[in-house]
């Protein structure tokens, strides 16, 4: 048994996550989770909304209340789709908390300590009507090169060139729209990166064999194109204040960390937060020191995160000197299309997770988005693709497995599992064939490859599909009582294996089906592909009912209303 620690990157608190969203983080990292509690190892999946910077700022402003009341309620908001999701945190926090502004401040003040953090005066521009200073991306004006009239001082949307704000022609604030702006100098804290870019490179060296290519190349591209020092304070109301008493300079003119400095240090703020609510967690920094090497870290992030995880917080936590839990294994996802073409919140273009609930039940869209995760490529979701999974792996291979069988068994021998019958060549050979598949998936999940593993999981359905086609129980019944409860019983202990082994895709339904027998004691525990090749954990004798419908059909005409509702190919 090891300790494992997960973390999927935390979703920033304003804005609807869309179903891409969710692929490339939440939902992998929960069935990684959920498999290895099952597989019996001490399990700690950490996750929590990313709640500061401009964007919540201007969110708030724009409903009208208080920037602190406005992240809490979106928190809970996401909170309750992702519980909607069954994703099973052991906890999920607030970046905003008194724990991540406590650790903050703590690390910060050690990279000073150590020589990693500077204070440095830029210039900046500043807007009097709004009496602050602006994010480039919130000055706005007319670009030089194209002349598009509402290009953003980072960047001109219209021919994508990189822009200085100074190059903007009638520059304004994105927020007033006022044009009152002067260039001011101020000073910030900057993490040297440039100092500990040779610590980094050699730490990635020594562990990037092990992550996914698509993590390593992106962390190593990073590292090629060389480590900068960089701003990490901005000034803004919102975020983790510079302490007053390392930088009484800075904290007067109400400095806080920048968004990125304090978000990924919320993994540890976080799991102090769940050790807070709880004295039995009191141990919490086991799990983040490094001396305990028994815990094995995972993280998982969509590509565009991998910088910030591979690179960045490594260094903050290198530059500290503590022995702090780095990241083991980074599990990083490409994107997920619609139709081709990009999700978009702005846009609200694709599916978005609280109308995905609205329309099926989590477990439809947790296996579909595994079975399709966008691993070694991008990967598109489409309506007719999405039914046509449904309808043939979940409601045909496995749903209409389970109803029919325990259907037929109880209509024809009554409410328990039928005695009767020995296990013959059919039973061995498909007990074979059912350990086989249960190696290849475990061997799947250990490697944290989830199509793979949800294409040898739909391989243990149909296996069961083909032995009963072969076995015909119903018509075994005709000449042979016993042969048919043979073949019955197997079928039911291949239905309490699914039980099992599908419960990290589909919680749900798996505990359906495990409800489905009166056995004594929790079944949830593993089954070793030894034990699952006798298929004889469910006795011949044990009450059993047959659970509703597990997974609907979809139609041609609820094809048509998704389409109508979320809008297909553009
Ligand atoms: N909120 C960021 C995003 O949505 C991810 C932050 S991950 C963290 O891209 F670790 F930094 F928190
Ligand atoms: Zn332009």
């Amino acid at each position: 048994m090891a300790r494992h620690l997960i973390t999927s990157a935390l979703p920033y608190i304003n804005g609807i996550k869309h179903l891409g969203n969710m692929v490339g983080s939440m939902l992998p990292a929960d069935v990684y989770a959920r498999y290895l509690r099952q597989r019996g190892h001490d399990v700690l999946y950490i996750c929590a909304t990313d709640e500061h910077g401009t964007p919540a700022e201007l969110a708030a402003k724009e409903q009208g209340i208080a920037v602190d009341e406005f992240c809490a309620q979106a928190h809970d908001a996401q909170k309750a789709i992702y519980d909607g999701f069954d994703l099973a945190f052991d906890y999920f926090g607030r970046s905003s908390s008194p724990q991540n502004h406590e650790i903050t401040q703590e690390i910060a003040r050690e990279l000073k300590a150590n020589g990693f953090i500077e204070e440095r005066a830029i210039r900046q521009v500043y807007s009097n009507t709004d009496g602050r200073f602006l994010p480039d991306r919130y000055i706005v004006g007319t670009c030089p090169h194209c002349g598009y009239d509402k290009a953003r001082g980072d960047q001109c949307e219209n021919c994508t060139r990189v822009l200085d704000p100074t190059d903007l022609i009638d520059a304004r604030s994105a927020i007033s729209g006022s044009s009152d702006l002067e260039i001011r100098e101020t000073k910030h804290l900057f993490l040297l990166q440039s100092a500990l870019a040779g610590e980094v490179e050699a730490w990635v060296d020594e562990r990037a064999d092990n992550w996914p290519v698509l993590a390593s190349s992106i962390a190593r591209k990073w590292l090629t194109e060389g480590l900068h020092d960089r701003a990490i304070t901005r000034d803004l109301d919102w975020g983790v204040p510079v302490p007053a008493d390392t930088w009484p300079d800075l904290a007067a003119e109400g400095k806080v960390f920048y968004v990125w400095f304090d978000a990924p240090i919320e993994y540890i703020g976080a799991t102090k937060e769940w050790a807070d609510q709880d004295p039995e967690n009191r141990d919490w920094r086991s799990w983040w020191w490094e001396s305990d090497k028994d815990v094995r870290y995972t993280q998982f992030m969509g590509k565009d995160n991998v910088p910030f995880h591979s690179v960045m917080f490594p260094a903050t936590q290198l530059g500290t000197r503590a022995p702090w839990k780095k990241v083991d294994v980074i599990k990083a996802f490409n994107w997920l299309n619609y139709y081709g073409g990009k999700f978009s919140t702005s846009q609200r273009r694709g599916v978005f997770t609280h109308d995905a609930l609205e329309v099926l039940p989590a477990d439809y869209w947790r296996y579909f988005m595994m079975a399709n995760a966008p691993e070694s490529d991008d990967a598109s979701f489409t309506w007719e693709h999405f039914t046509a999974t449904v309808n043939k792996d979940l409601a045909d291979t496995l749903g209409n497995f389970v109803n029919r069988v325990l259907s037929f068994s109880r209509k024809r021998f009554g409410d328990a599992v039928p005695a009767g019958g020995e296990p013959g060549e059919a039973e061995r050979v498909l007990g074979a064939e059912i350990a086989r598949l249960l190696a290849e998936y475990e061997e799947h999940m250990e490697a944290i490859q989830f199509r793979k593993a949800a294409a040898a999981l739909r391989a243990l359905w149909s296996a069961g599909n083909s032995y009963l086609e072969e076995k015909a129980p119903w018509l075994e019944i005709k000449t042979d009582q016993d042969a048919a409860a043979l073949t019955l019983r197997t079928a039911m202990n291949l239905i309490h294996l699914y039980a099992v082994v599908s419960e990290p895709f589909i919680p749900a339904t798996a505990a359906a089906m495990r409800a489905a027998f009166d056995l004594p004691g929790s079944t949830a525990t593993w089954v070793t592909a030894e034990e699952a090749r006798t298929l004889a954990e469910v006795p011949a004798g044990t009450p059993f009912t047959v659970p509703p419908v597990l997974f609907a059909k979809l139609t041609d005409d609820d094809l048509e209303a998704y389409k109508t509702r979320f809008g297909g190919a553009e």
